[in-house]
């Protein structure tokens, strides 16, 4: 089939090349002509992993084509996805602007029946205005389907090409007839793909991010509250979790969650219950604990150093919002930095793939280490913020000798605290003793 893909970041290049790779003809169009210029020379602009592979081999076999004309999209595509930003708005609501300017341009440029996806994650009743806004510029006939997208960023590729299940929200039988025979090659093993109408499949997205983000920040409230009362959170974790109705994944403490979609997607849908008059209160804690949880290392390093960190060094290992990722959108490590910063605190970071991002954000405010163990030269202390494989087993020794004092603050629990005790170390973690 003729695919157009208009937005090729994050979801919208992964949709593109995993579509090709099933043998469709694939155009991605994208705003960004540094972006385009780039894929045309056969580069990833992102860091996903074994997208690479993927990628080349499609461009090579001319299945996946890049463009920044929307003309040209237009043209190409019988299924045309929108996989544009929906940021969040001032006000906490998603901000459709991207997806509706898109959709009017569509409008003038159809010449021929076309199914619009909506793939970008919106609010219910994202599809009528969509399909109100193509209405207006033209009297051709077109569908507009809500498909969420249910990606891991990290994971993305595997999770694209073996979807758990696809969600299509449609109330048109033809547009649904294009989408399952595009999707089937995904879901040879079985796993279901399930009609709904569109606005049911819009919330769908919002409620399975609303519900994981809940999890999660249960959880964080779960690992403080054992630090007040001497309880140890990972045997909490483990006894929970084996109970197949609670499961074991999400059930990890930390310093919250980030990213590019839990933050905005849960506020987005706390602005939607307001919208129509409901009032999520249990979002609305959600939204309150994990803003607390991001900087809860915070008055922790404060106290150790008795209120006094203006001019101590601190080194952060991990910079984007988890790993296996180069997005730094929301990470727990750039409220850290930031509110470090303003206390007078100097940084020294390394993460293996997002220093550039960081680079961008911050320039010149922090010092950027090639590797892990040159960031703890002569720092007063080390913060670990995502969970990276090579953080798992450094070697204590290097970094007790590199480090001013041996001192750890682990905002994901990558070490044994007993573990710490012996090798010397205070290392203060999430929802456990302390090891001093
Ligand atoms: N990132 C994820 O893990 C993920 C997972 C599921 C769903 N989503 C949702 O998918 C959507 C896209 O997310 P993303 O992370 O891929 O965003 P992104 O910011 O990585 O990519 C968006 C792309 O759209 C391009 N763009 C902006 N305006 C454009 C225009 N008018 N025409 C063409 N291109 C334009 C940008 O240049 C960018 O490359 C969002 O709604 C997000 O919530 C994201």
């Amino acid at each position: 089939m003729k695919i157009s893909v208009i937005g090729t970041g994050y979801v919208g290049l992964v949709t593109g090349t995993c579509l090709a790779e099933t043998g469709n003809d694939v155009l991605c169009v994208d705003i960004d002509k540094g972006k385009v210029d780039k894929m045309q020379k056969g580069q990833v602009p992102i860091y996903e992993p074994h997208l690479d592979i993927i990628f080349n081999r499609n461009i090579k076999a001319n299945r996946l084509k890049f463009s920044t004309s929307l003309k040209d999209g237009v043209e190409h595509g019988d299924i045309i996805f929108l996989a544009l930003p929906t940021p969040e708005d001032d006000d906490g609501s998603a901000d459709l602007s991207y997806v509706l300017e898109a959709a009017k341009d569509i409008g003038r440029l159809l010449k021929s029946y076309k199914v619009i996806v909506d793939k970008s994650t919106v609010p219910v009743g994202t599809a009528d205005k969509v399909t109100e806004v193509i209405s207006k510029e033209t009297d051709i006939e077109f569908d507009v389907v809500s498909n969420p997208e249910f990606l891991r960023e990290g994971f993305a590729v595997d999770d694209f090409l073996k979807p758990e299940r696809i969600v299509i929200g449609s109330s048109s039988n033809r547009a649904i007839e294009l989408m399952e025979k595009l999707y089937k090659p995904f879901v040879r093993s079985g796993n279901p793909i399930i009609i709904m109408d569109e606005r049911s499949a819009e919330l769908t997205k919002y409620a399975a991010n609303a519900f994981l983000a809940t999890k999660i920040t249960f959880m964080n409230e779960i690992a403080n509250f054992c630090e007040k009362v001497g309880a140890d959170v990972d045997k909490v974790r483990v006894g929970m979790g084996t109970d197949s109705r609670i499961g074991k994944r999400f059930l990890f403490p930390g310093i919250g969650y980030g990213g590019s979609c839990f933050p905005k997607d849960v506020k987005a849908l706390h602005k939607s219950g307001q919208d129509a008059n409901y009032n999520f209160n249990i979002l609305d804690a959600v939204i309150k604990v994990n803003d607390v949880q991001k900087k809860v290392l915070i008055p922790r390093i404060e106290s150790y150093f008795n209120q006094d960190i203006k001019g101590k060094t601190f080194a952060i290992w991990g910079l984007a919002f988890k790993p296996e990722t180069d997005d730094i959108r929301e990470a727990p490590a750039i409220y850290m930095i930031e509110d470090l910063l303003n206390r007078g605190a100097n940084i020294n970071v390394f993460d293996p793939e997002a220093m550039d991002n960081v680079k961008n954000r911050f320039g010149e405010a922090i010092r950027y280490s090639n590797n892990m163990y040159d960031t703890t030269i002569d720092a007063d202390a080390l913060i670990i913020s995502t969970e990276w494989s090579i953080f798992r087993t450094p070697n204590f020794a290097k970094l007790k000798n590199n480090l001013k004092q041996p001192v750890i603050f682990d905002g994901r629990n990558l070490y044994e605290v007993e573990d710490m005790v012996k090798e010397g170390f205070y290392y203060s973690s999430i929802g456990r003793k302390d090891a001093n």
